[in-house]
């Protein structure tokens, strides 16, 4: 789609990394790849540059943003970390694990970015892209996946373009995302417990269902290709745009041999397939409950929820 902006695609070399961080600095946004899914930034300590970013998606004010931070340095600044939030970030960062924390009352962060809640989730990503522009940057970076509200998050720079060109400043181009599904998220609360809010590539284990939905990621329906979705299918029908795994081949394969890692990578490729093609529906082949297959079924489910 095309909006007021012109998009431009940038190489992620030396030149291209500076450029991005001179368009973030000036209040832009600009898509960059992690190793998760590709996220769209903005400087989280502006309120305009932030307003962008839920302009751009379409995305709900009541939906919080992840605040990407160099270090723990820098992630000190904006949250307070106890024992257990210190143990973790040293386990797991930089990496796919989004910390959410009792935000710091002096953080140089603006408002919207975590939608009038005490709490911020913060992240510090691996990708070196994504490393070399915050290194480039003395803020942090507000970055929700680079989608449309809702829709199928992306793991390929042609996927953020199908759903934001002309919406948002820039692409920074550094090729696929590793992991292919977006981070754990842990709320680490006052007593130390620690709420699994949403699975993801680190396995800390159940889903907390303490019934209160904090983070709009948990919303039943999401990730939506805007097709039904049939899940642990173990037939095709004609008009079915399948999704194979294992031995199931399909129109898409997650993984011939049955690797959950290889189909966490090509999950959202495959969704975005299925949405594109001529067929009206969608089915998937089962997927086991196990490892990053607990964050595969999560984004499944969702998927397949229509909604309201
Ligand atoms: O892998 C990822 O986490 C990617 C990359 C770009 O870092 N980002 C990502 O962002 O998935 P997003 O906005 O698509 O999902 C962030 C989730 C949302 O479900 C949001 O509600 C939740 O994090 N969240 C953000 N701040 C929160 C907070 N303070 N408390 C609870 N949930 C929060
Ligand atoms: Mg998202």
């Amino acid at each position: 789609m095309v909006g007021k902006y012109v998009t431009e695609t940038i190489l992620a070399d030396a030149e291209g990394i500076a450029r991005a961080a001179q368009v973030l600095r000036d209040g832009g946004l600009v898509a960059v790849p992690t190793e998760t899914v590709h996220g769209l930034a903005a400087r989280a300590d502006s309120d305009e540059a932030v307003a962008r970013i839920y302009e751009a998606k379409g995305r709900p004010s009541f939906n919080p943003l992840i605040v990407h931070v160099r270090d723990m340095d820098q992630a000190r600044e904006l949250a307070e970390f106890g024992e257990e939030a210190t143990q973790l970030a040293s386990e797991h960062w930089p990496g796919p694990l989004t910390i959410v924390l009792p935000r710091r009352g002096k953080a140089a962060l603006a408002d919207a970015v975590s939608a009038g809640l005490a709490t911020v989730a913060l992240r510090c990503p691996a990708h070196p892209v994504m490393r070399a522009v915050l290194a480039q940057c003395d803020f942090p970076l507000a970055a929700p996946s680079a989608n449309r509200s809702g829709f199928i998050s992306p793991t390929t720079t042609a996927h953020v373009l199908a759903s934001l060109d002309g919406r948002i400043d820039a692409v920074l181009d550094g090729g696929p995302c590793e992991a292919g599904v977006e981070s754990t998220i842990v709320a680490v609360r006052d007593d130390g417990r620690l709420d699994v809010l949403r699975p993801g590539p680190i396995e800390m284990g159940a889903l907390s269902s303490d019934g209160n939905i904090e983070a709009p990621g948990q919303l039943a329906s999401h990730y939506a290709p805007g097709k039904p979705v049939r899940l642990n299918a173990t037939e095709v029908a004609p008009d079915d745009f399948m999704i194979g795994f294992g031995a199931m081949s399909g129109d898409c394969t997650l993984s011939a041999s049955g690797s959950l890692k290889e189909a966490a990578a090509r999950l959202y490729a495959c969704l975005h397939e299925g949405a594109r093609s001529g067929k009206p529906r969608i089915a998937v082949a089962p997927i086991p409950d196990e490892g990053i297959g607990i964050a595969i079924n999560d984004r499944l489910r969702r998927a397949a929820t229509p909604p309201d």
